[in-house]
């Protein structure tokens, strides 16, 4: 069932720290909103070809194409878009200047602009993000939902707003009127910047300045996903004990031995029981420190390595389990 607190988004925006898995929530995120019967299209920016390796595909050219099935015939396209073909294709969109765009490849000055100006390059990708977002076919969507993995925390307030700096350069023309069209989308309900994080210091850190960063600039901030949490292996009366050094290693040494365990491990054992407690009273407090943000807030098992593509729809389940869903 839908979870009322899931942001009714139609871009969902997926930033976090990197390494804390940015790349495979916004894939099982893109699976969880096909569910059902919709398209999703998965964006990926950053020239990794991250989405190719999770989904175990040759390298996405710059063209959409479906690149997974989801439950009750859903489907998952996927796009990695290249800011050079984004700014021939703008060219040509706005300025019918396709034979210029080619002259201006051949002598070097695309690289230039991609590679020198960062700002020019986040104002195409950014506008091909909201094209897809809002193109339509047959008087229909084309996509129901758009799921774009962004640059990290750090990174993704300046690049979900750059469009603002260029809008405030122009002031008349088409280059106003694109970057005013992507803002008006990216500051919308249309649009959800979900944060990606660990039970860790660092990634709940960065999780309230982006938060903070995003709100600043009226981006609207959507759910926390906490990625790679672990069951307790103790129930929580013991959990506190060995937290507390309270563990009775005569107890722990009858029982070693009585499962013909040297019972001369007893004090190793406790004391590896005991860093797990403290470790899990550590994240009770970055669980805390998360509610506190009143975002809707989804845990995400860590699950045994090598990630596959198994466990990618393990991750999807998850979150449909959770109600995260397309309406
Ligand atoms: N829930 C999880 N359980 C186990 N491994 C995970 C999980 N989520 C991500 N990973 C692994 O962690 C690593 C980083 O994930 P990735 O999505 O590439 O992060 P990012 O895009 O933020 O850099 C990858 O090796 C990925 O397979
Ligand atoms: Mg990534």
């Amino acid at each position: 069932m839908l979870d009322p607190d899931w942001p009714p988004a139609r871009l969902h925006v997926v930033t976090g720290k990197g390494g804390a898995g940015k790349t495979t929530m916004a894939a099982a995120l893109a699976i969880a909103l096909a569910a059902g019967g919709h398209r999703t299209l998965l964006v990926e920016v950053e020239g990794r070809q991250g989405i190719a390796q999770l989904f175990d595909t040759p390298p996405l050219p710059y063209a959409e194409r479906r690149i997974a099935v989801a439950p009750d015939s859903g489907e998952v396209y996927a796009l990695a878009v290249d800011a050079e073909a984004a700014l021939l294709e703008y060219l040509e969109l706005f300025y019918n200047l396709r034979r210029a765009g080619r002259l201006l490849r051949r002598m070097g000055a695309i690289d230039f602009a991609t590679t020198i100006a960062p700002g020019l390059r986040d104002v195409l990708l950014t506008g091909k993000v909201k094209e897809a977002v809002t193109r339509v076919r047959d008087g229909r969507r084309v996509y129901d939902a758009v799921v774009l993995d962004a640059p990290p925390t750090g990174r993704i307030t300046r690049f979900l707003n750059v469009n603002t700096d260029v809008a405030g350069l122009a002031r008349v023309g088409p280059i106003k009127t694109q970057s005013d069209g992507v803002m008006a989308v990216l500051r919308s309900s249309q649009t959800a910047v979900h944060l990606v994080t660990l039970l860790e210091e660092m990634p709940v850190q960065e999780t309230r300045d982006a938060t903070e960063a995003l709100a600043a600039v009226g981006l609207p901030v959507g759910a926390v996903l906490v990625n790679m949490t672990r069951q307790p292996m103790l129930p929580a009366p013991a959990l506190s004990a060995a937290a507390a050094g309270e563990l009775e290693l005569d107890r722990i040494a009858g029982s070693l031995a009585s499962v013909g365990i040297d019972s001369d491990l007893a004090p190793a054992l406790a004391g590896e029981v005991a860093e797990h407690a403290l470790r899990h009273d550590l994240e009770e407090g970055y669980r805390a420190d998360l509610a506190e943000l009143e975002l809707p807030t989804y845990e995400l098992p860590m699950l045994t390595p090598p990630m596959d593509l198994g466990g990618l729809y393990e991750l999807a389940e998850t979150l449909r389990a959770h109600g995260v869903a397309h309406e």
